[in-house]
């Protein structure tokens, strides 16, 4: 049993308005069995990712196929906060209307192995706020041909989706491939051909043309050098690097040189930061009687004046010893101010106790190399 945290939240946002989770559950799963490669790509293999925009850049999704013959209709986020793959299916089916999905009794080489269980979201996608535990699908686990791209993994493990919450309905894709950090996922398997890494450009949609490359690196999405950040020691499954300091408009605090091991998930929309329980120190924290988003969507250990420019640098150190910072610009923090109080802005940082994560909101503006060989991230500004 392999214990996932189901960290693929998308968060709600729409109309400049931003959902705090509630919990993240822990998840007790079946890891994968050992599936083999069938072709191992001596190249590199990019795929195309389309941008699922609502109001904001929120998720990134590309083909993926399964089964004999190959169904190539499905795609998927490729989420570095989860595990395994997840894909709605004809089990599911009213259910998931929405979406397109892979049918097991046209498969010859499907094996249905056996409930999955369920995975509850704290936040699910779509336009409705979701406060509570109230995401959830239901999940077979299955063993069958898995494609991305000319990488074939036969007897790859992965679940159906057979039943979901409504608010799931509304994604523009059919599932999840978790590409969490270790070596046994369908995910990692696929890269295995070549390096052990893969690189993501999740550019905004006004840019266009982001991609996901396995078993490379793209140079020609950047510019300079990469700056690569080992990871913690004994790091888990996620992908973390301790952060000594945040900057906000330029400025720390004593609250903001508290280190921080911040996790990089590019299935999750926006950025979620500790709550200070200080709110003068709060980033354009309410102050007023308005009634903010509940969960309120702001709050971030800094003292800041309540203005909407909000510019936030996190530090971390490179491999050579020298800090860097990755900076997420004030376009993607501030949303405007409050409809019934001009004077608080609110951000697109979800307050959660205990965790920090850098989504989309920071990936975005790095071209960012996820290297399991290496234990290491590397990031070159766009
Ligand atoms: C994804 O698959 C669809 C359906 O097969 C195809 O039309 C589309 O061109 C593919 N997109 C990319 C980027 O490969
Ligand atoms: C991916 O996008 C690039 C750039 O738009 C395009 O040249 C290429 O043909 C696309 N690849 C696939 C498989 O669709
Ligand atoms: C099932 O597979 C066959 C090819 O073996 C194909 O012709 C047919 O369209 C498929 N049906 C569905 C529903 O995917
Ligand atoms: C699917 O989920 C919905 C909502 O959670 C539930 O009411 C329904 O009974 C479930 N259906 C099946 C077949 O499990
Ligand atoms: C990181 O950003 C802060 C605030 O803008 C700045 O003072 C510091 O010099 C930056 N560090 C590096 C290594 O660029």
């Amino acid at each position: 049993m392999l214990p996932l945290l189901a960290l693929c939240l998308l968060s709600d946002v729409i109309g400049g308005q931003a959902a705090s989770p509630a919990t993240i559950q822990l998840q007790g799963r079946v890891a994968p069995h050992a599936a083999t490669l069938r072709r191992r790509a001596q190249n590199p293999v990019t795929v195309n990712l389309t941008d699922y925009f609502l109001g904001t850049d929120l998720q990134w999704f590309g083909n993926l196929s399964i089964g004999t013959p190959l169904q190539n209709t499905l795609t998927v986020v490729f989420d570095t906060g989860s595990s395994s793959l997840e894909v709605a299916s004809t089990l599911c089916g009213s259910a998931c209307s929405n979406q397109a999905q892979f049918d097991p009794s046209n498969s010859s080489t499907f094996i249905d192995i056996g409930d999955g269980g369920t995975i509850t979201f704290a936040t699910g996608i779509g336009v409705d706020p979701v406060v509570g535990n109230n995401y959830q699908i239901a999940l077979e686990g299955v063993s069958d041909t898995v494609a991305i791209g000319d990488l074939i993994l036969e007897d790859a493990f992965f679940y159906l989706i057979k039943n979901q919450t409504a608010g799931f309905s509304l994604d523009p894709f059919s599932g999840i491939q978790g590409a969490f950090l270790h070596r046994l996922h369908t995910f990692t398997a696929h890269s295995s051909g070549s390096t052990v890494l893969f690189s993501m450009y999740l550019t905004p949609l006004s840019v266009g043309g982001a991609e996901l490359t396995i078993g490379g690196i793209d140079t020609t999405k950047f510019r300079g050098d990469l700056i690569y950040a080992a990871l913690p020691a004994n790091t888990g499954p996620l992908w973390t690097l301790d952060s000594p300091q945040i900057f906000v408009n330029g400025k720390t605090s004593s609250t903001l040189t508290t280190k921080l091991n911040v996790i990089f998930d590019s299935g999750t929309s926006n950025v979620y930061a500790p709550v200070s329980s200080k709110p003068s120190t709060r980033l354009s924290a309410p102050t007023s009687s308005h009634t903010p988003l509940n969960p309120a969507p702001t709050a971030f250990p800094a003292r800041v004046s309540p203005t909407c420019p909000q510019r936030i640098s996190v530090a971390f150190t490179a491999q050579d010893g020298q800090p860097f910072n990755l900076t997420i610009p004030s376009s993607e923090l501030s949303v405007g101010p409050f409809e019934d109080d001009s004077s608080v802005c609110q951000t697109l940082i979800n307050a959660f106790d205990g965790l920090s994560v850098l989504g989309g909101s920071l990936l975005k503006h790095y071209y960012s190399v996820w290297d399991i060989e290496n234990q290491r991230m590397g990031f070159a500004a766009l």
